[in-house]
């Protein structure tokens, strides 16, 4: 096969580095992928977001099979231009996409299918959205509708800080049109949890289990990111709750989607929260999350080509995916300043040292490379050191001696990745 790999971020690094070494693919493109993606795949300089260009793309080229890293081409009918020009493409429709891109339809169709998630109402008026969160009281979530680079989501400790979320949002309009509608919740209160299955629309079969770190600081404090680590398999999610969720959670999603019509193809992402053996879900992505898909490819034996082929041509039920027993834990290198203004083009050193170390791989998130050939910031999350070994001690050992290999002035790591699984 010859695999196109749509994006340019750690995750995109991480699906490519898969790719090339997959004994059913031949040939693996990245667009636009990036300097450290080119160390595994031949990039292409086509953006993510010119949809007609990259099914032009695949079409010369003749890739067999095009995965769709980010979710912002999946929103922008990415799938639906590839399907209709007779491209093989995994991931959801726009249709679909719309788990992701609109928490109003999300929530309305968990409810629909009877999925346990918060409580909560859609609203557009702010008074009667300040009025709806002291009726759920304090804490409470307030949410923008559409895609807001993961910063729609405030938690409101009181009645003030609500106030100004809604009112930020709603009379603001502090992230446009996508914060014309809100999505005002109860807070539910427990352990997160990343669960991802695939999908043809018809049967889904569960990935190992993750958990990420959104906050930027040890500890789970500081302001959210859009992932600072992560870890698989999540302790949290044994054999009983990956059961509880693939009949409570996936399933029930799968059929409602194929109810309403829309043919899911791709990954269902469920973000749980998991309280006294009970999950529920906080939100959908259609995509694989980052940093959890570093995590998710070091662990995954077999081709995951050969699955996502499947899922396009809704064989996904004579299909199984492995696991090796060890575990895995990326840790993620980011900008002085993210998730706020950072500086770019700040030199790196050691990237080769750390990924010359045993069972390590350094996947590259925001670099770019000077005529000198040498490593440069250039973006808030930079590098994702993802490391496997025989457990958590080990895994997080190895990611660490790497991370300590790497520096550049301001890299700001968290020293606490795993630290739930470690108990
Ligand atoms: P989301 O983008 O909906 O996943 O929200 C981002 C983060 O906000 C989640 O990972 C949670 O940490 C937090 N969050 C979202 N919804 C809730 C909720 N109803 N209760 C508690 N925390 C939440
Ligand atoms: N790491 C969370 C996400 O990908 O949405």
């Amino acid at each position: 096969m010859k695999v196109l790999v749509v994006g340019s971020g750690g995750r995109e690094h991480a699906l490519a580095w898969k790719f090339a070494r997959d004994p059913e693919v031949q040939e693996v493109f990245a667009a636009p992928g990036s300097a450290g993606i080119a160390r595994v795949a031949r990039c292409m300089s086509v953006g993510v977001g010119d949809i007609s260009g990259l099914a032009g793309l695949a079409d010369e080229i003749g890739v067999d099979l095009t995965m769709v890293g980010p979710e912002a081409p999946l929103a922008d009918g990415i799938v639906d231009e590839f399907r209709a020009n007779g491209l093989a493409v995994f991931g959801p429709g726009a249709n679909g996409a719309q788990l992701e891109s609109s928490k109003a339809f999300s929530k309305d169709l968990l409810v629909e299918a009877g999925v346990p998630t918060a409580d909560y109402r859609e609203l557009s008026d702010p008074a009667e959205a300040q009025a709806y969160a002291r009726e759920l009281g304090f804490p409470c979530v307030v949410k923008a509708d559409g895609l807001a680079a993961g910063k729609g989501v405030v938690i409101c400790a009181d009645e003030d800080e609500a106030d100004a979320a809604i009112d930020d949002m709603l009379v603001g309009r502090r992230f446009g049109e996508a914060g014309a509608r809100i999505v005002v919740e109860e807070f539910l209160v427990g352990e997160e949890a990343s669960f991802m299955a695939l999908t043809d629309g018809e049967t889904s079969l569960c990935l190992a289990a993750s958990q990420d770190h959104k906050a930027i600081f040890d500890g789970d404090r500081g302001p959210n990111t859009g992932g600072m680590g992560a870890y698989s398999p999540a302790p949290v999610v044994d054999e009983a709750m990956t059961e509880q969720v693939r009949t409570r959670v996936i399933e029930p999603t799968v059929e409602a989607l194929r109810r309403r019509g829309i043919d899911y193809c791709g990954v269902l992402y469920a973000g749980l929260m998991i309280q006294k053996g009970e999950a529920k879900v906080l939100e959908y992505n259609v995509r694989f999350g980052d940093p959890e898909c570093q995590a998710l490819m070091m662990r995954m034996d077999g081709s995951l080509a050969a699955a996502a082929k499947a899922c396009i041509e809704r064989k996904l039920h004579k299909t199984k995916v492995a696991w090796t027993a060890d575990t895995s834990v990326c840790v993620v290198m980011a900008s002085e300043g993210y998730p706020g203004d950072y500086p770019k083009g700040v030199p790196i050193n050691g990237i080769e040292e750390a990924d010359a170390l045993d069972g390590v791989e350094v996947f590259h998130a925001g670099t770019a490379r000077d005529e000198q050939g040498r490593w440069l910031t250039a973006g808030g999350r930079v590098l994702g050191v993802t490391a496997r070994g025989k457990d958590m001690r080990a895994a997080l050992d190895r990611a660490y001696e790497a991370v300590g290999k790497i520096s550049w002035k301001g890299a700001h790591v968290r020293r606490d990745i795993g630290h739930r699984a470690l108990g």
